[in-house]
């Protein structure tokens, strides 16, 4: 719900349980007053108006009614290059005149049920009206007549609030807009820990802790794409905040391309939040008449630690990000044969690996990179998306055909947005991938990066798919993405226009994903980016599920799944059960336990079943069993992580059912030490008023006891798993 209070002229945004407020200041401060727990009424907040601190300056024009007022002191909801405020700006943007000053006045505002589609870009999203209420608050610089439209959005059954930014251009020159965050807040205090998901190829999204002091903390990307190295999210806490206790102020930003989020610290002890698109070599000329839309950026606030945290971004992506009809349905228990043959595989032997892994429950088989072109090795051909004859002489639909009357589905890997210098396509459209004039191709695995920031590149890749995807019985995609962006420059836009290329190939690429996925709305696609280098909340508008790791290895996994699960659900990541030794670190784990850390999320196989044993295949053929009794649990639940592998050599996690009618929890060993003894794990989410049982057994325990005292776990080797299913009786 969005309140507004006439009189004070503040707007309160409320969830089920949070508040968040500002305010009109005079007619040119929208004030931060507060966000936090879920407040009743607004009684008793009033404007910050602080103004008396040497060396902050005021701006007499910015004062209504006589009162002095310093920007820089000032809580406010964005800020303006220009303004007085010396922190980093929410907007910057540079006119013909070459001044840089923007400062904007209140012109209206108006609140509605709803939320509004972010055009060309993705966003979550309301299925009625009465789900949400939006307000947009207009605002306007008299001298260059620039408008803002601050958008926010408050849901009514979740905790998170949203926020964009339209900049409209009303006036009469050109405006070059160099930052326009798509949130800010500034905090009144300080005395926060920044909690941000960083990693590298093949280790995403590791947890990282630390204190704020004065000064600017930021995670960013200049690689075109959210990255490996860092998710475009993070999170304020305080310092004693853990799982279940402390405030948690979580952002994620729907975008996955460049970014920069982070927060600065001022000397006065405020703490100001941002977020949105990178401004580092960005530059956007927005004409007379045009618009120009922030992606949007999801603000969620708990007072119980990061557990709850978790679990409103993890259903507010689940079920309003999400879309499509995989959404709400179980997924197949696939087959990739990436690790399983590389490039070296033909029709046969896909069937073959097919046919063993029908007989052991798994329900789809997925033909990896290799299909097309002559690639045989990782130097050629993409581009030429027509199936290689060597490897299937029957072409793709011939080999979708044999798998299926084997009684699976078949899957198909795509890399659309590449294109190999050895390939007919680019020896007939050499300017069709991004590169500077005179300054070489700079390759990233041998290949380059196709310009997206062009319509008829991504109208080709439209056309291409929709060959491909007709031509046969393709019920999933895996859209992979390979590389970094680097010489970065269009042949088709003007010098002028060059800083826009990285966000126009992000619209680009968020077109040709809406033609595609609304035009085969059965198809389930599964996004990639070398792992889970892109694996952010911009493209789990158009995937439903995302390769998590390229590290399929169950222990580097749960370091990688326990840091994903701070954003994403489990229902979004994809996790497969390996070959030991692993491939990337050559660590050798029991396959009960790599079965049950992959059933952390939407369970795979990626691995020759025509080598396993009968006694391996008797054993995967169980798995899929109990996953199958579980499953709805793992990703219809909320989600709830006990013990940390960052912390210690144990690892545990939890999905409760809704009604907390059931439990699942894993529970996992790293390296045993010597004098270990068994430990109690203490199960998270249940109903203390209930008593459970033991899936298989006859133990019956108390709610309260199994969340208090716990369960006793006795792991006595290295990487030892565990599941238990508890069922309220
Ligand atoms: C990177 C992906 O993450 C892998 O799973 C595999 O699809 C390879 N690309 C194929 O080149």
């Amino acid at each position: 719900m969005i309140f507004y209070d006439e009189k004070k002229r503040i707007f309160h945004l409320q969830t089920p349980d949070t508040s968040y407020v500002f305010g009109m200041y005079g007619d040119y401060i929208v004030e931060h007053l507060y966000f936090g727990p879920r407040l009743s009424d607004i009684d008793g907040i009033e404007p910050f108006k602080e103004n008396d601190a040497a060396f902050a300056s005021h701006n007499f024009e910015y004062h209504d009614n006589s009162i002095e007022l310093s920007t820089e002191l000032s809580l406010t909801e964005y800020s303006f290059f220009g303004s007085c405020d010396m922190r980093k700006p929410s907007f910057h943007a540079a006119y013909e005149d070459g001044s840089r000053i923007t400062k904007m006045k209140y012109v209206s505002h108006k609140i509605f049920a709803g939320k509004p589609k972010l055009p060309g870009l993705p966003s979550t999203y309301t299925e009625s009206d009465n789900e949400a209420d939006t307000l947009e608050l207009t605002v306007r610089d008299e001298l260059t007549g620039l408008v803002l439209v601050y958008r926010y959005t408050a849901f009514n059954t979740y905790n998170a609030i949203t926020r964009s930014v339209t900049v409209k251009n009303d006036g009469t020159q050109t405006v070059n807009l160099k930052s326009v965050m798509s949130l800010n807040i500034d905090f009144e205090r300080s005395g926060f820990d920044f909690v941000n998901l960083s990693g590298a190829w093949a280790r995403e999204r590791w947890l990282e802790r630390r204190s704020l002091g004065t000064g600017t903390t930021k995670v960013e990307s200049r690689r075109g794409s959210s990255s490996h190295h860092q998710n475009p999210f993070f999170a304020l806490c305080s310092r004693n905040a853990d799982e279940d206790r402390g405030d948690v102020y979580g952002f994620s930003l729907v975008y996955s391309g460049n970014f920069e989020a982070g927060a600065e610290v001022d000397t006065y002890g405020r703490t100001r939040a941002f977020m949105g698109i990178n401004s580092f070599d960005f530059n956007w000329r927005l004409e007379p008449g045009e618009e120009f839309n922030t992606p949007e950026a999801v603000a969620v606030y708990s007072d119980s630690g990061f557990g709850k945290m978790s679990r409103e971004f993890n259903r507010l992506y689940r079920q309003r990000l999400a879309r499509g009809k995989w959404r709400d349905m179980e997924r197949p228990v696939l087959i990739n044969n990436w690790e399983a043959t590389y490039f070296n595989f033909d029709e046969k032997k896909l069937l073959e690996i097919a046919k063993t892994a029908k007989s052991a429950g798994i329900e789809m088989l997925v033909l990896d990179d290799g299909w097309f072109g002559k690639r045989n090795d990782d130097t050629t051909s993409l581009g030429d998306w027509y199936p290689d004859s060597n490897k299937l002489p029957n072409g793709i639909s011939g080999v979708a055909d044999g798998v299926n009357k084997l009684g699976l589905k078949f899957g198909l890997w795509f890399e659309p947005e590449m294109i190999s210098p050895d390939s007919d396509l680019y020896r007939a459209h050499p300017d069709w991938c991004l590169h500077v004039e005179g300054r070489g191709r700079s390759l990233g695995r041998n290949q380059l990066i196709l310009d997206l920031s062009r319509t008829d590149v991504c109208d080709y890749i439209v056309s291409f798919m929709t060959d491909v995807l007709s031509s046969a019985n393709i019920e999933y995609v895996k859209w992979d993405m390979n590389r970094n962006m680097t010489c970065v420059g269009s042949a088709k836009l003007p010098p002028e226009r060059q800083p826009e290329v990285y966000h126009r190939y992000m619209l680009g690429l968020y077109d040709v994903l809406e033609q595609i996925t609304s035009a085969f709305p059965d198809v389930l696609f599964e996004g990639c980016s070398g792992g889970g280098g892109r694996f952010d909340a911009g493209m789990m508008y158009y995937f439903n599920q995302y390769w998590t790791s390229d590290d399929s290895d169950a222990a580097e996994r749960m370091y990688i799944q326990y840091g994903t699960s701070l954003v994403m659900p489990s229902t979004f990541m994809g996790a497969h059960v390996s070959a030991v030794p692993n491939h990337q670190v050559n660590r050798t784990t029991p396959l009960e336990t790599r079965g049950y850390v992959a059933m952390g999320g939407q369970l795979g196989y990626e691995l020759d079943v025509t080598k396993m044993s009968d006694e391996e295949l008797a054993e995967v053929k169980l798995q899929i069993d109990e996953y199958k009794e579980v499953r709805s649990v793992i990703h219809n639940g909320d989600m709830y992580r006990i013990e940390s592998p960052f912390e210690s050599e144990n690892c545990s996690w939890a999905y409760v059912a809704e009604d907390k009618s059931e439990a699942v929890l894993f529970v996992f060993k790293l390296m045993v030490h010597t004098s270990t003894l068994p430990r109690r794990v203490r199960l998270r989410g249940i109903d203390t008023e209930a008593h459970y049982r033991l899936r298989g057994s006859d133990e019956v325990y108390s709610g309260a006891v199994l969340e208090n005292y716990g369960i006793k776990i006795d792991q006595k080797r290295d990487f030892d798993a565990t599941m238990l299913i508890f069922d309220r009786v």
